[in-house]
């Protein structure tokens, strides 16, 4: 019997990957109320890479996007702790660019953690620093950091 949706697999690797120091994650009633929304988008990858998950299989990563005219904002990204460093976030990173360019996207955009080593990834695939928030973020022990807004020109 199937008994993981895909808000489990989501939620699973939501659990696992944000540290709580900077209270990221979302909670599974925000992810299940966001995806009722028009324009709201996942993707999900499998230890193996593949985009397409069997039936009890959980997810290594997943990506949370939402579309709004020719914009689409990347709201969350994230793969298992011991599953860094293979190149599965490349992997679904490059898949929401392409996916988004194929409904006709215009710009990707997303904002960050000043020094989130995801960072270096964004910068890879061509995302450019547009907007500075300074100490928009708070951690749980009080810091201030930086919020950077990033974007990327797609078609
Ligand atoms: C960001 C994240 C999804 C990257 O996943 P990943 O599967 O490790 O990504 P990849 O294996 O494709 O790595 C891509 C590159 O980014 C670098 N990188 C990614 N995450 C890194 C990390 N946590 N620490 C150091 N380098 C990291 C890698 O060095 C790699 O570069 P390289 O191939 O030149 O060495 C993952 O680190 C994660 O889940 N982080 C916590 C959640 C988060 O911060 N999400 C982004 C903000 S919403």
């Amino acid at each position: 019997m199937n008994t993981m949706d895909d808000v489990d697999r989501i939620m699973g690797v939501m659990e696992r990957a944000f540290a709580p120091e900077y209270g990221e994650a979302w909670n599974r009633r925000q992810v299940a109320d966001s995806l009722i929304l028009a324009g709201t988008r996942y993707c999900l990858i499998g230890a193996d890479g593949l985009f397409r998950i069997g039936p009890d299989q959980p997810a290594a990563g997943f990506a949370l996007t939402r579309a709004l005219f020719d914009e689409e904002e990347l709201l969350l990204f994230a793969v298992l702790p011991e599953l860094r460093g293979r190149g599965l976030g490349a992997a679904l990173l490059g898949e929401v660019i392409a996916q988004a360019r194929s409904r006709g996207v215009r710009r990707l955009f997303l904002e960050m953690r000043k020094n989130n080593p995801a960072g270096k990834l964004y910068t890879g695939f061509g995302f450019r620093t547009i907007g500075v928030r300074p100490g928009y973020y708070r951690t749980a022990s009080g810091e201030r950091l930086d919020a950077l807004s990033q974007e990327l020109l797609i078609n």
